[in-house]
Order: C-alpha cells, then sequence, then structure tokens
C-alpha cells in the first residue's frame, strides 16, 4: 500500500557500496550470495513490488561472467525482479576511496573507539572521483527527471549533491548507517563540509538515534550558517529534512526445531563441551565491537569465579574484514593473543573457556546459536545500531537467554530490557556476564517479551517505509513551495 501512494513508478534507483548479490565460482558453475541481515531483504523488497535498480560495487570472482558484457547482471544470474548494475572499480580505486577515507579516515572518525582516524588528500581525491562515478551511474539508471533514489551509508556522501546537480527534482533519501559524530569530531576533518554538503543535498537524510540526529542537525546548522556557503551551492541545495530511523530486522526471525537441537548442532561444529554454559559473541572482526574488552572481563569473571572455568564456554565467531587496514591486523593479533591467555589460565584438554572462530559463518548456524546460548553479549565501543542484538531477541521464541549489551550500541535506545554494560568496565562487565548467567527462568522471559515486542513493532520493512514515505512527503512539500 505505501508503494502505491509513493508513485514513482518503477523508477527507483539504490546506490550503495557493497552489492546484494556476489557471484563466485564454485566447482559445479557459479553461485550467487547474499549478504546476511536485513538491509537488502527490506530494499529488494521495494525494488522488486516496484520496479527499478540497484547500483554497487561488483567484487566477486564471478561478478564479471554473470554481467551483459558490460554492467548489468543478466536476469538469469539474479534471484530476484529488478536491474543489478555493478560499477567496476579498479584496485586503485578499491584502495583509496574504500580502504582509505570510508575505513581509515570516516569510520574511526564516526566511531568514539581507539583507533585515530587517517586523513591523505589523496584517498578524498579518489573518493570524490568514485563517488562521482556512482553518481554518473545514477544518473544513466533513472528513467525520469525524478527518480527516487536511495543512497546508502558513508561510502558515498557525495553522491546526493553529485546527482542533485544533474537531476533537480530527484527525491534522493540518504541513510548513514554508522553513528554521525558530533562536532568536536567532524571539525577534524579537512573535508568536512565538502561531505556535510553532499548529504544536504538529499532530501531527506536518514540517522540512526536521537544522539546522531542532534550531531547531524548541529553539522546542518552549521553549514546554513556559514557565510562560506557560496550561491551556487545555496542554489542548489534544498533544505535537507533529516530524522532518527532507527534500522532494523525482519520478523519473524525464520523457525528453529528447538533449542536442544541447536545447541548439539553448534557442540558438534565448534567444540563446545556439552555440559558447558554457553556465552556467545557474534560480530564482525572490528575495533568498534569491543572484543578485547569482552575477552578481558570474561577473564575477569573467571578470576573471580574461578569453579566456572571448565563450566562455561564463551563461543566468539568474528568474522575478518577490511584486513588491509593495519588497525585490524593489529586487532586480529590482540584477539587471539588474549584468547590464548585465558585459555592457557583457565583451560584444560578438551575444555577452553574461549571458542574463537574468526570466519564469517552461514545464517543457519548463527540462527543455530542465538537458540543455542544462554547469553549473547554485545559489548561494542560504539556501533550505529548493532542488528545481532536484535537478531538474538528476534531468534528467542522460546522467552530463554540473557542479553548483555553495550550502551553505546545504538539498540540499547530500543532494547531497555537488555543487561547494560559500559564495555571499557571491565569489573562491571565481569558482574553483568555473572548477572546474565544467573538470571531466573522468569526473569529472562519477562525480558526477552518485553525486547520480543519492541524488535516485532519496528521491523526493516517499517523502517524503509518510514524513510520512503517521509522522503516523498518533503520532495512534494518542497515542489508545492517552489510552485508558490
Ligand atoms: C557495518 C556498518 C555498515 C557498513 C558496513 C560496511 O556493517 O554497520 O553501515 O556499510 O559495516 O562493511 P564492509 O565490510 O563493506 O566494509
Amino acid at each position: 500500500r505505501l508503494l502505491d501512494r509513493l508513485d514513482c513508478g518503477d523508477d527507483i534507483v539504490v546506490v550503495s557500496n557493497r552489492a546484494p548479490w556476489v557471484h563466485s565460482h564454485t566447482g559445479a558453475g557459479i553461485a550467487a550470495a547474499r549478504p546476511p541481515g536485513g538491509l537488502v531483504t527490506a530494499l529488494e523488497a521495494v525494488l522488486s513490488a516496484q520496479g527499478g535498480c540497484w547500483i554497487a560495487h561488483g567484487s566477486g570472482s564471478a561478478d564479471r561472467a554473470t554481467c551483459d558484457g558490460q554492467d548489468h547482471v543478466l536476469p538469469e544470474h539474479l534471484p530476484a525482479s529488478y536491474r543489478l548494475r555493478r560499477l567496476w572499480l579498479s584496485d586503485a580505486e578499491v584502495d583509496g576511496y574504500y580502504h582509505g577515507l570510508a575505513n581509515e579516515a570516516l569510520w574511526p572518525l564516526c566511531h568514539r573507539a581507539s583507533v585515530e582516524p587517517v586523513f591523505r588528500a589523496s584517498d578524498w581525491d579518489c573518493y570524490r572521483r568514485v563517488n562521482r562515478r556512482f553518481a554518473d551511474a545514477v544518473v544513466a539508471e533513472a528513467r525520469s527527471a525524478r527518480p527516487l533514489v536511495l543512497v546508502q551509508d558513508y561510502h558515498l556522501a557525495l553522491v546526493p549533491r553529485m546527482v542533485r546537480e544533474r537531476l533537480p527534482d530527484a527525491v534522493i533519501v540518504t541513510f548513514w548507517h554508522i553513528p554521525f559524530p558530533e562536532p568536536q569530531s567532524l571539525a577534524r576533518l579537512p573535508w568536512r563540509d565538502a561531505l556535510v554538503d553532499g548529504l544536504l543535498c538529499s532530501t531527506v537524510v536518514g540517522l540512526q538515534t536521537a544522539a546522531d540526529l542532534a550531531h547531524f542537525s548541529a553539522a546542518r546548522a552549521a553549514r546554513a550558517g556559514a557565510a562560506a556557503l557560496s550561491s551556487a551551492s545555496a542554489r542548489i541545495m534544498p533544505h535537507a529534512a533529516a530524522g532518527a530511523y532507527p534500522i532494523s530486522i525482519a520478523w519473524p526471525a525464520p523457525a528453529v526445531d528447538d533449542g536442544a537441537a541447536a545447541r548439539r548442532r553448534i557442540d558438534a561444529r565448534f567444540g563446545v563441551p556439552a555440559a558447558a554454559r554457553l556465552l556467545l559473541g557474534v560480530d564482525r572482526l572490528d575495533y568498534t565491537k569491543g572484543l578485547p574488552e569482552r575477552l578481558r572481563a570474561f577473564e575477569r569473571f573467571l578470576e573471580r569465579h574461578p569453579h566456572q572455568a571448565g563450566r562455561v564456554t564463551l563461543l566468539q565467531i568474528a568474522a575478518p574484514g577490511r584486513g588491509a587496514v593495519p588497525a585490524y591486523q593489529r586487532l586480529e593479533r590482540e584477539v587471539r593473543a588474549l584468547a590464548a591467555r585465558i585459555n592457557a589460565r583457565f583451560g584444560a584438554a578438551g575444555r577452553l573457556p574461549v571458542l574463537l572462530h574468526l570466519a564469517s559463518v552461514d545464517a543457519a548456524t548463527v540462527l543455530d546459536c542465538y537458540r543455542a546460548c544462554d547469553a549473547c553479549l554485545v559489548t561494542s565501543l560504539h556501533d550505529g545500531m548493532n542488528l545481532v542484538a536484535k537478531e538474538f531477541v528476534a531468534a528467542r521464541d522460546d522467552l530463554r537467554g540473557a542479553l548483555v549489551l553495550s550502551r553505546f550500541a545504538g539498540a540499547a535506545a530500543e532494547l531497555a530490557h537488555a543487561l547494560p554494560v559500559d564495555p571499557r568496565d571491565i569489573e562491571a562487565t565481569a558482574a553483568a556476564i555473572g548477572a546474565a548467567l544467573a538470571m531466573p527462568a522468569r526473569e529472562q522471559a519477562a525480558r526477552m517479551a518485553a525486547m520480543r515486542a519492541v524488535v516485532r513493532r519496528h521491523t526493516v520493512f517499517g523502517w524503509a517505509a518510514r524513510l520512503l514515505e517521509d522522503g516523498v512527503r518533503a520532495a512534494s512539500a518542497a515542489r508545492r513551495q517552489a510552485a508558490c
């Protein structure tokens, strides 16, 4: 029904760095894989219902083989009914735009973690050039002068402006998935004005939380007041609306047979002792996720409760990525060393307190982990939202299990019935681990039911609907105003 009201025909263009489908050569031919997570599910639902195009960087080993000799994925390779256009970035472009500006400058700038951002002018030049290439593709794929363009994330901050310059009537909805930096942090970015101006050319900018919205609004106010704003940019800059749109997941979670069967599969796969209580961490291997802090807190818990050694296992899954960036290489060494230290101190043959799995695992296994564990630990130092917290809650229709959740994850604003922690406070986090393991079944059920009610009410489909509706409404209001 929403899509009917939007009345944007089949002229929707989604643009993101990562693609909704990645193709790889396998022994048996070509396999299409889709990244886990609700974002793709929700935006694909919009595109499939309405028609349109998704533009993203192509990086899979068979991505080129699935295209029409150019940029479009052939329908027989696309398990969805919209157009998928790939952008081919050279190694140098990936280096400057993705590893450099996006991951060494913006990522640490936006997250309060202990890694310093690196600002290289050459990375910024590359970021601009690559954003231009994405914007060119958007313009090429638009079928009218008023397409609905959905821009995803910090990789593409300049795209709204670059599209607006060529399609002044486009409805541009930009979502910033990570925390938006507070004014003092943003001030460190040498190219902050261009970045903010880029975003301000959107019709609507979506942020995750009220705090992110406040930070973005401060940046917008500073730009609006800046005398440096040239008349040329004022001409194309509409008054971008901004709002908090906390992202979520699809509901309901896929059904699992039962928790005990899930637990047996997890024990067999990862070597968890059958009698052990199970703590779970599922993350990307990223310094914002508070993995060393989590391991130290678990170590502290074992120091305080030595009789628990051998009775509690922490299964930590951490999918590596961005390995070209030195901070990620350092993090991997630190996490491995901490796990080895804890296992040496508290482990025995066949009974390691920490099972570290530094690889990505398939969605079905993650779901089993959610269903099998006694407590899920989300200890991010800073996180835009953290969908693991919501996925865990969605998976627990048995109303069992406890969630330990960092106050500095966006999800904490919604999941008030989790056990909140400051992950840098190792003592308090150790105590929260103990409280999670000791939580009576009735309390688990009450907390879980309350959290499930929140996630069920605010799904990723509702997220997409609100964003799109507000984008279209803001564009109509602007048109009416211009006509007066
Ligand atoms: C996290 C963030 C997203 C971001 C993504 C990029 O998941 O929450 O906002 O787009 O990282 O990850 P990548 O592996 O593509 O660098």
